[in-house]
């Protein structure tokens, strides 16, 4: 689902770009390497600060970034497309139903999107789907206990069933077989977990 104008204001911002840049984008990196000449998949790419990040500190050569919102596509396009000429491709479309072939992607990214997905199940489907073999899903989760804390319900407006906890998304990405999980790092009293998985050779 789309971000309220509270969520906007708090992630399209150059302090959130900051904690991507000099807190995520390394640490991911560290835990999953880096993908050197590789075509990648950002899902709620929002304005597109990962994708300077995936282009930038995990050598990819060509992004792609998709959001549900043709809002935040439209940021992304005014901020990145002239400095990324021929790196980047923005798209407006659906997690939930990713419109690529099999096995496109050598590295899918998801900062913090998929807790906006009412059905993130069918997110990891299509993830796993639009992977190559031994192909990345580098991932910077929201668990079900934040959503639930005064702040979150307060301020921002996220999907009210089917949440997940940690363990429920890492057994979900297990089940749909990824395998070669990183070790998991957890801020904020473990309400944000950070890590990645393989798809595995056929
Ligand atoms: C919390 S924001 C994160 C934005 C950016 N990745 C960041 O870390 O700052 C979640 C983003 O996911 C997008 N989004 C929500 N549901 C989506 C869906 N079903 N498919 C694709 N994008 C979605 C939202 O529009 C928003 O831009």
């Amino acid at each position: 689902m789309k971000l309220n104008f509270a969520e906007q204001l708090l992630v399209n911002n150059p302090v959130r770009a900051a904690v991507q840049m000099f807190y995520e984008g390394p640490l991911l990196r560290r835990l999953g390497g880096t993908v050197q000449g590789g075509t990648v998949l950002e899902v709620g790419c929002g304005r597109g600060t990962g994708i300077e990040v995936i282009l930038r500190q995990f050598g990819a050569a060509h992004v792609c970034g998709l959001d549900l919102d043709p809002a935040q596509i439209e940021r992304a396009r005014k901020r990145l497309e002239r400095k990324y000429a021929g790196q980047i491709s923005l798209v407006q479309g659906d997690a939930e139903r990713l419109t690529f072939a099999n096995a496109s992607f050598d590295a899918v990214f998801d900062f913090g999107a998929l807790h906006h997905v009412p059905t993130w199940q069918k997110s990891i489907a299509e993830i796993r789907r639009v992977l190559k073999p031994s192909g990345t899903f580098f991932f910077e989760e929201v668990t079900r206990a934040a959503l639930e804390r005064w702040i979150y319900r307060k301020f921002f407006e996220h999907p009210s069933e089917n949440r997940f906890s940690e363990t429920e998304f890492l057994d979900e990405l297990r089940s749909q077989g990824l395998r070669d999980f990183s070790g998991i790092h957890r801020t904020l009293f473990g309400d944000i977990f950070i890590g990645t998985a393989k798809l595995p050779k056929p």
